[in-house]
């Protein structure tokens, strides 16, 4: 059975089909990857599936349950966590701080969860940054505190929404390797969005492809590449970008 099944979801704005019958499903301990030209809706994607917007139609199952239109905070509760495109920690707080609110709203106890937090910051690599103030960390280390609050929930799913974006290519390189750690030694089945293809082929077993709104496409790596729709779609736009 599909930890993560998706179904039909659909959602306008002032007329405008952003995500349109869009579907996918995710096997426990599997990495999906989405792409797509910007404005594809991938990130309202997230924001469906997650409960951060309700849906006009559609359906989302974690782990058989229907999790559809709950709100972000049971969506944690019953498994599953994201990061954002636009991050967004409380830059006043150190790192230790940011990571110990987001245990806290998912579920952890009080007691636990600066433990808990270390933990996470040591998994994430952002030890040396423990006790800095979140303002003014290097974009890699924001990343690396944008991937520890959501995985300071200890989630079964974790959605990934352009994470290497802003990352200079000697700096992506560990944070793929981190995100294959995940799944192999954490078993945390991962489902991201990116614009950089090396990371695309590298970590997903499949991808799906948005475009206007719905499914373009969905498949193994290499096919989904050298579908000429995809080179169509991302015609006039470098698929590759070093952003
Ligand atoms: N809250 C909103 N209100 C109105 N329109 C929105 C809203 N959120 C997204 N849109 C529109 O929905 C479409 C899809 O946007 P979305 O952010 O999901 O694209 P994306 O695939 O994540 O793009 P990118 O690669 O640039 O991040 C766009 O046309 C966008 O302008
Ligand atoms: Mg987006």
């Amino acid at each position: 059975m599909s930890l993560l099944r998706v179904e039909g979801l659909t959602k306008s704005f002032k007329g405008l089909r952003a995500v349109d019958d869009v579907g996918f499903e995710v096997a426990e301990g599997a990495i999906l990857g989405i792409i797509g030209p910007n404005g594809a809706g991938k990130t309202t994607t997230f924001n469906l599936v997650t409960g951060a917007l309700a849906p006009d139609a559609g359906a989302v199952h974690l782990d058989g349950t229907d999790i559809t239109g709950r709100p972000p905070h049971r969506v944690l509760a019953a498994g599953m966590a994201r990061t954002f495109q636009l991050m967004r920690p409380f830059y006043s707080m150190s790192v230790l701080e940011n990571v110990t609110i987001a245990v806290l709203a998912g579920g952890g106890s009080r007691r636990n969860a600066r433990t808990t937090a270390a933990e996470v910051i040591e998994r994430v690599g952002l030890g040396r940054w423990r006790d800095a103030p979140s303002e003014g960390l290097p974009t890699a280390a924001l990343k690396r505190l944008e991937l520890a609050r959501a995985l300071a929930s200890r989630p079964r799913v974790l959605l990934l929404d352009e994470v290497l974006a802003g990352l200079v290519p000697a700096e992506r390189e560990p944070v793929m390797d981190l995100l294959d750690e995940l799944r192999t030694q954490d078993g945390v089945t991962l489902v991201f969005v990116e614009h950089i293809m090396a990371a695309v082929m590298r970590l997903s077993d499949s991808v799906l492809v948005l475009d206007l709104g719905r499914v373009l496409t969905h498949g193994a790596p290499e096919e989904v590449t050298r579908d000429p729709r995809v080179i169509e779609a991302y015609l006039g736009e470098e698929p590759d970008a070093d952003r």
